[in-house]
């Protein structure tokens, strides 16, 4: 295995540096005493103090600046790009969610069509030594054939979330392939932890209980047909994005013949679980947490459209490329989100 180690001498501009994955991303990288520049225009998607909570524990470091702003603004990304001149951009501002993007899909085009764009453009005109994108495990759409590899067909999505993904990393491919932009996407499999995202099943389901308003679970309640999900614990999410940050794809594909300086990884647990599992570990987790029995109380009604079956991330690419592969367990990491809720919320 012959991949580099983290550069500490590089400055690394993250956008969604408020959010979920962002944070940790920023978090750890400053702690390794790299430069961080991060980006948010802070929405209100969901609720903003935990973005401010977020910055809050980034602001002591030194060598973190914090921009506030949108990706969808071409001049400000030209003008971070130019004054702050980073080495490797990873771009995590999207604006997420599956069902969201149903009901509400301008910001969708606005912020991940746009917005990738204009850090495209960034990149091109002010040469960086790896650009870093997420993309999802929703590119997957209903494939039926598990693991999902990087090699599979993915041109079935569900939900115009998906398409804004698939559609990213295509646009990288090109820039690439044009520009020379050395390029990694990352399709994320429903990532959780600690001061994670509020509109997510395991957050949403938490908030009910102590609200105590029933949960809704969509899954038709038919455990023996249940969705599988490939749930990766956020810790697993930023090594695997750390280990990738300084081995940009090569340009030379399987045949050993040139290519575009692109790629594409899943980061996934390579473990999915019933979705039911998971609410019972939540239930188990609350429990530990709180010192005391908690059961959700629960309405079961049908699988929502754009929502797919299962998913399911090969890890070889991913372990062959870094030699990482997630490993957290839901036990475990369901344990710190429900030790860090009771606690932030200070709830009973
Ligand atoms: N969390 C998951 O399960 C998951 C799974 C697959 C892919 N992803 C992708 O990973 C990335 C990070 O996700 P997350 O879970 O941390 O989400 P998040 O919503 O917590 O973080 C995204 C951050 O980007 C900011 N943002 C959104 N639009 C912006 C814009 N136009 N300009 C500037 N900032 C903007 C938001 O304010 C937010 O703080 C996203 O691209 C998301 O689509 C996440």
């Amino acid at each position: 295995m012959n991949y580099k180690s983290l550069d500490t001498s590089k400055t690394y501009l993250i956008t969604g540096a408020a959010g979920f994955i962002g944070f940790y991303l920023s978090k750890q990288l400053l702690e390794k005493g790299c430069k961080v520049i991060g980006i948010d225009n802070i929405n209100d998607y969901y609720d903003v103090n935990l973005k401010y909570e977020r910055l809050e524990k980034l602001k002591p470091f030194e060598n973190f600046t914090f921009i506030k702003g949108d990706i969808s603004d071409k001049e400000l990304i030209m003008k971070t790009f130019e004054e702050n001149k980073p080495n490797i951009v990873v771009n995590l501002a999207a604006q997420a969610g599956v069902r969201y993007s149903i009901e509400n899909p301008d910001v969708y085009i606005q912020s991940n069509i746009i917005g990738f764009y204009n850090i495209l453009e960034a990149c091109r005109y002010n040469p960086v030594e790896h650009l870093v994108y997420a993309s999802s495990s929703s590119v997957y759409g209903s494939n039926k054939k598990v693991p999902f590899e990087e090699t599979d067909f993915v041109d079935n999505p569900v939900s115009l979330y998906a398409a804004t993904k698939k559609s990213n990393e295509l646009m990288a491919h090109t820039y690439s392939h044009l520009y020379k932009i050395p390029a990694t996407g990352l399709r994320f499999f429903t990532v959780y932890g600690p001061m994670g995202r509020p509109d997510m099943a395991y957050f949403g389901f938490t908030d009910k209980y102590f609200k105590g308003e029933p949960v809704k679970i969509f899954n038709n309640g038919d455990f023996a047909n249940d969705l599988y999900r490939d749930f990766t614990y956020v810790d697993d999410i930023v090594e695997g994005i750390e280990r990738l940050l300084s081995n940009p794809p090569s340009g030379v594909n399987e045949a050993g013949e040139k290519a575009a300086q692109h790629t594409v990884f899943n980061i996934g647990n390579n473990n999915p679980e019933k979705l039911m599992t998971f609410i019972w570990a939540l239930e188990k987790a609350l429990t530990n947490a709180l010192g005391r029995e908690v059961e959700f109380e629960k309405v079961f009604e049908p699988i929502k459209p754009g929502d797919v079956p299962a998913t399911y991330a090969s890890t070889e690419k991913l372990q062959e490329a870094v030699d990482f592969k997630p490993s957290t367990t839901i036990e475990e990491g369901l344990q710190r989100f429900a030790d860090w809720y009771v606690e932030y919320y200070k709830v009973k």
